[in-house]
């Protein structure tokens, strides 16, 4: 199967914040953010996967700052790397300035897909083949947080986690 580069499962989506999305202090909820940035997220999956993609896990959401009422909300999403069936998608959020339409990031979450036929049988997906030193760091990243990921859903023994291990040799 050929290699594919993120940038083949990049999906964006432009949102403004609008009341019933918002907590008493007129922010955005985390829950809506989260929707938000699941289904962003799976349209990356089924772009680099070209078929069904479910969500198996989500680590590393950060709400670094509060979203207001009314703000223009840029999601982006793209695979940075791809095991078997799985693929680690990292889903970036920014705010624009109305005036100067300047974006400044503001959240950041990391979901886990798993690519299915129409059966609901797991199928492989392409590697992924990193293209910016960007994308070349989050690949390499990727096993560790795959590896601390499938050890807290219970699925991974601490002692076959070599990636996280040598973090701690260094
Ligand atoms: C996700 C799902 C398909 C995994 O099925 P499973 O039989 O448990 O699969 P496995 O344990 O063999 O894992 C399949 C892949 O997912 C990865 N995976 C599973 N759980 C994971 C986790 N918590 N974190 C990271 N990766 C995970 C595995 O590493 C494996 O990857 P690989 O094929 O690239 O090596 C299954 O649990 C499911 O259908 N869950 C419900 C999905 C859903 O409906 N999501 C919407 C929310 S309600």
């Amino acid at each position: 199967m050929n290699k594919k580069s993120p940038a083949e499962s990049l999906a964006v989506s432009t949102k403004v914040v609008l009341p019933n999305e918002t907590n008493t202090l007129g922010k955005l909820f985390g829950g809506a953010l989260l929707a938000w940035m699941d289904e962003i997220a799976a349209v990356s999956a089924y772009r680099h996967s070209n078929s069904i993609a479910v969500t198996a896990s989500v680590s590393n959401v950060s709400f670094n700052h509060p979203i207001d009422l009314g703000a223009v909300v840029t999601l982006e999403a793209k695979v940075s790397r791809a095991f078997h069936s799985s693929m680690e998608v990292i889903i970036d959020v920014s705010i624009e300035d109305r005036k100067t339409r300047e974006r400044k990031f503001s959240n950041q979450a990391i979901y886990t897909f798993v690519a299915l036929d129409e059966n609901g049988k797991k199928v492989q997906v392409a590697e992924i083949d990193p293209q910016t030193e960007e994308e070349m760091k989050r690949y390499k990243s990727a096993n560790r947080r795959r590896e601390l990921s499938l050890i807290l859903a219970g699925k991974m023994q601490p002692s076959a986690a070599t990636e996280l291990k040598a973090l701690f040799a260094d």
